[in-house]
């Protein structure tokens, strides 16, 4: 079924790859700037490089009409691909690039309307919520563009990554079938171990330090309960004069760990599982933020340069910086906790109203972190942010108690954006939105109150 269904996109796939391999002008490519858009961009751009097709790349972290006013303004190119973006706003690509080329790539729910080339599952009944991401889209693009380009196929899955495109560590759908044909082709290892994130570049102590989900007891948030749960293990944790990570441990020492957490009544079951390594050395889940650090940090040109040129000093520097930003909003945010003007709690709840003291890039992983942290551990957290002159970007987030009640943040971000003449929308646990900035505070007030009503 769901091949005869990916039959049709990838039929959409060639005929958009015969057009555009006929075509000799310069292509604008549009990217959404968080970790699929990245990796959907590497892709586009090497699809076209390698063809030989001069382009330029645009990131967005929106695509509306005055966005896409200002790019078709600065943009003199006759073909246009829109990559992880484009989906819903043909409208707007039909009357502001009328007379251009449009090509989509993306996974997002479609507009009314037609372009040129839509390459988008929703439109052959395949979910493109958790079966494919925009990269994977881009993807079939590139393969039917030339033979060469299937080693692409490992940013389709770091798109997906990104995305959450996976039930209990699985990937579903297409990316399923995606995956296993990257293994196959040795483009991504797979192997079975301990699945802590930051296997292969945190050391090992604060890989378990940092372990949330599940919750370790004891070694959860607690250093020397972590040391000294894998000292009586015997596990040297130090090697060649630096923190050994659990990558570098042997099979045996990770058997001993493993054996270690069961005996002390760990539920290892939710810790063990696949884990997937990329041909550069990193784990998966770890590039994916990577790249979607770049894009935070307002950095997604340097994600594509990791991605091709593997350079880590690079990484590095980004997620030096990116730590200390998230460091510096959450000092700004812990300092303000007891000023009602910043921080509004209510029940077992709180709004930040951060103005222009934490990025709206941000909001949302400040709004996360708080609420996984001792910091603000609330049932419902909901963070506002200055996104620019006019408007303020909003980040709610839910306890999965409160979801499986039946308050859905989706839900309430959609109701209530729309009665502040603003959108949202997005999971039942994680949705945002965006309202004009003098809303700010009725918003709140409503958010409170549907909250207290319907909890
Ligand atoms: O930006 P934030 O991390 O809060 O977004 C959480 C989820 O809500 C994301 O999946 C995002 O795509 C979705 N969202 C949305 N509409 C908006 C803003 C965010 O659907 N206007
Ligand atoms: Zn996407």
């Amino acid at each position: 079924m769901l091949l005869e269904k990916s039959k049709e996109l990838v039929r959409d796939a060639d005929r958009a790859s015969e057009e555009l391999q006929s075509y000799s002008g310069k292509v604008r490519v549009v990217a959404h700037y968080d970790c699929d858009g990245i990796s959907s961009a590497v892709i586009a751009h090497e699809l076209l490089d390698r063809s030989g097709i001069p382009f330029d790349i645009s990131f967005v972290d929106e695509l509306n009409r005055e966005v896409l006013e200002e790019i078709v303004e600065e943009s003199d190119e006759d073909l246009w691909l829109f990559v992880d973006i484009g989906s819903g706003q043909i409208e707007d690509l039909e009357e502001l690039l009328e007379d251009e080329k449009v090509f989509i790539a993306d996974h997002h729910e479609p507009s009314e309307g037609s372009v040129d080339h839509h390459l988008n599952p929703h439109l052959h009944g395949i979910d493109g919520g958790e079966n494919i991401s925009g990269a994977g889209v881009t993807y079939l693009l590139a393969r039917t563009m030339a033979e060469d380009n299937q080693d692409l196929l490992q940013y389709a899955l770091v798109g997906a990554t990104g995305d959450i495109q996976k039930e209990d560590g699985k990937y579903l759908g297409l990316n399923e079938s995606m995956m296993e044909n990257a293994v196959d082709k040795g483009l991504v290892e797979r192997k079975k171990g301990l699945k802590l994130y930051g296997r292969t570049r945190k050391s090992i102590i604060e890989a378990f330090k940092y372990t949330t989900d599940p919750y370790l007891p004891g070694i959860t948030n607690n250093e020397p309960g972590a040391v000294q749960f894998l000292s009586e293990i015997g596990i040297d944790l130090r090697e060649n004069g630096g923190w050994r990570s659990l990558d570098d441990l042997s099979p045996e020492e990770e058997r001993e760990i493993v054996h270690g957490l069961i005996t002390k009544g760990y539920d290892v079951e939710q810790l063990l599982g696949d884990i997937y390594m990329l041909d550069n050395g990193w784990e998966i889940r770890e590039f994916s933020s990577l790249l979607n650090a770049c894009g935070r940090m307002e950095r997604p040109e340097d994600g594509i340069r990791i991605c091709l040129e593997n350079d880590f000093d690079l990484a590095e520097n980004i997620k030096r910086d990116y730590g200390r930003k998230i460091g510096s909003y959450l000092s700004f945010l812990e300092d303000n906790l007891g000023d009602s003007d910043v921080v509004q709690e209510f029940g077992n709840g709180a709004a930040i109203v951060a103005e222009d003291n934490i990025h709206s890039n941000m909001i949302g992983t400040i709004t996360t972190i708080a609420q996984k942290s001792d910091i603000l551990p609330r049932d419902v957290l909901v963070g506002l942010a200055w996104k620019d002159e006019e408007h303020t970007k909003i980040s709610a987030r839910a306890k999965d108690e409160v979801v499986e009640n039946g308050l859905k943040m989706n839900e309430l971000m959609e109701e209530l954006s729309e009665r502040f003449d603003g959108e949202g929308g997005g999971h039942e646990a994680a949705a945002g939105g965006k309202i004009p900035r003098e809303k700010e505070g009725e918003f709140v007030q409503a958010f409170i109150e549907t909250v207290e009503e319907r909890r």
